[in-house]
């Protein structure tokens, strides 16, 4: 059974996590709409990724004996600038994630939840893979600059980056 304190902490992280899939969606609309198709498949799979986050959160919070709330969702931009400021953009949203999972994995030990602390794990290994991948693209981007040739073969790149296929949500 997950505390009250538990389950609006985790509940606060589905919301999250569904912000992270509308971002990522956004991107990838913008980038498909620039001609840059290796950049869309990228950003629509890591948008269906954080979909799945939120969804192991939802199943988790209810199957505890809580209730998984949806919540309504702050707008994501609708155009990023660059491909620079965009791909900096993710970086820095999977760092803010990462804090957001520590802190969630500290309520937990507070409230001495081991099974919700246990269950956490999943996430924290995840942001490190998840911040690892956003550092490697914003490397390549970062040595490419703003050169049209070298934007063409980071865009059939890109599409060859392995993400994770996610977790199984049953
Ligand atoms: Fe679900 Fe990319 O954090």
């Amino acid at each position: 059974m997950v505390s009250d304190i538990i389950e609006k902490a985790l509940n606060h992280q589905i919301r999250i996590e569904a912000e992270s899939s509308q971002i990522y969606l956004a991107m990838a609309s913008w980038a498909e709409v620039q001609g840059f198709e290796g950049v869309a498949s990228f950003m629509y799979a890591h948008s269906d990724e954080e979909r799945m986050h939120m969804l192991k959160l939802v199943k988790f919070v209810n199957e505890r004996g809580g209730h998984a709330e949806v919540s309504d969702l702050t707008k994501p931009p609708v155009s990023f600038g660059s491909f620079k400021e965009m791909f900096q953009k993710l970086f820095d949203h999977e760092v803010m994630v990462s804090q957001k999972i520590n802190e969630l994995v500290d309520i937990t030990l507070k409230e001495k939840d081991y099974a919700t602390h246990n269950f956490l794990q999943w996430y924290v290994a995840e942001q490190i893979e998840e911040e690892a991948l956003a550092r490697t693209i914003l490397d390549k981007i970062n040595l490419i600059g703003d050169d049209k040739g070298g934007l063409y073969l980071f865009d059939n790149d890109v599409k060859l980056l392995v993400t994770n296929p996610g977790p199984e949500v049953e």
